[in-house]
């Protein structure tokens, strides 16, 4: 069947507090795709399980990633809102494409290499196919764009090149999905290390601004990040946190570093984190009301869930039939 639009997909996991990095290098972006794409936008509830979860914590993230997608301004109107595991064909794709993914390109993931370290006594198997679940939530909907932060290009194109091979043996299979990295927010870095990307499940919370701290905290968290010993707000090679600093603040107001130069000439870094930390807040208060809001009628959280998992099921279903009879499963 032909597509009415092209189709933009992507997802967050519910693994965590979401932070500004989660903001402003992905779900900011979402709903500029409402009106050109068909757009889908998941809670993936199954790859956080790669990491040991506390079920209650698990449920209550995944309610709330879901009412910060609508308090972020995507409307469950005109795009598709849905949590993975309500929609089977994910973990069933997910295993057709484990067979058409090798060793050797899962082996040299970062974040596989990164996560085995971290998680040493918990190197389990989905923590490796995980790229394979992720390509699957990708090609199932035919994606023609994933707007993701730049930690995730890699797994996108790993997911492209597996496209591409299965199209090669079964051809005009899937549509081949290209990375959207955003030029500005795709790299936000902790407050504490500004050489390592803020993390939602870093055990720091001071190097990490969530999007539901309050104003007080956001502030304070600001005030303490790390910077150089320079006191001159100016953008330059080496100086991570400044950098750091500076790229939120363009993010947050729109101006460029050139103009955050001048508006800052003259005053020190104190003045400048105060105004970064108001800043965020400012921004971050409307969204916080909203997912107020929103958290306090779980009935309509769940209905959205529901119609959600519909919508996404039937598109799903019809890539998923696909594939199954390209490859010679049987179908009843
Ligand atoms: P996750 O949940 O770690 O992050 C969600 C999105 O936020 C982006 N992001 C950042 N962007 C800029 N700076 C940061 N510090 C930062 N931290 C996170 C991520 O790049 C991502 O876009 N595997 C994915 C979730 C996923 C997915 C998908 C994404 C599963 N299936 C299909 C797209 C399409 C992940 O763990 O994202």
């Amino acid at each position: 069947m032909p597509k009415e639009k092209p189709v933009s997909f992507s997802g967050i996991q519910p693994s965590g507090n979401l932070t500004i990095g989660n903001y402003l290098g992905a779900i900011k972006y979402f709903p500029t795709y409402s009106e050109n794409y068909k757009c889908f936008y998941c809670v993936v509830d199954q790859h956080a399980l790669t990491v040991r979860q506390v079920s209650a914590e698990l449920r209550r993230c995944t309610y709330e990633t879901l009412a910060l997608y609508i308090a972020c301004g995507l409307d469950p109107e005109k795009n598709t809102l849905f949590v993975q595991s309500h929609v089977s064909a994910h973990s069933e794709l997910a295993w057709i494409l484990n067979c058409f993914t090798m060793f050797g390109e899962l082996s040299r993931m970062t974040q596989f290499k990164e996560k085995s370290a971290k998680h040493a006594d918990n190197i389990n198997a989905g923590l490796f196919t995980y790229p394979t679940l992720m390509a699957a939530d990708i090609l199932l909907y035919q994606t023609d764009v994933v707007p993701v932060g730049e930690d995730q290009k890699q797994h996108v194109e790993l997911c492209r090149d597996v496209a591409v091979r299965f199209n090669h043996i079964y051809p005009d299979t899937f549509t081949i999905p290209e990375p959207i990295i955003s030029q500005s927010g795709a790299r936000i870095k902790s407050l504490a290390e500004p050489t390592r990307k803020m993390d939602k499940s870093d055990p720091n919370p001071n190097a990490v601004i969530y999007l539901l701290d309050d104003r007080d905290t956001i502030v304070r968290k600001f005030k303490r990040a790390v910077t150089d010993s320079d006191t001159c707000v100016k953008f330059a090679p080496g100086k991570d946190g400044i950098n750091n600093l500076m790229t939120i603040y363009s993010c947050f107001t729109g101006l460029d570093f050139a103009a955050i130069e001048r508006d800052f000439a003259g005053r020190g870094y104190g003045d400048f984190k105060l105004a970064v930390g108001e800043t965020v807040a400012d921004a971050l208060s409307p969204v916080q009301a909203e997912f107020r809001r929103l958290m306090a009628d779980k009935a309509y959280l769940e209905n959205m869930m529901k119609k959600g998992a519909g919508a996404a099921a039937a598109c799903a279903a019809r890539t998923l039939a696909k594939v199954k009879k390209k490859l010679g499963l049987v179908l009843i």
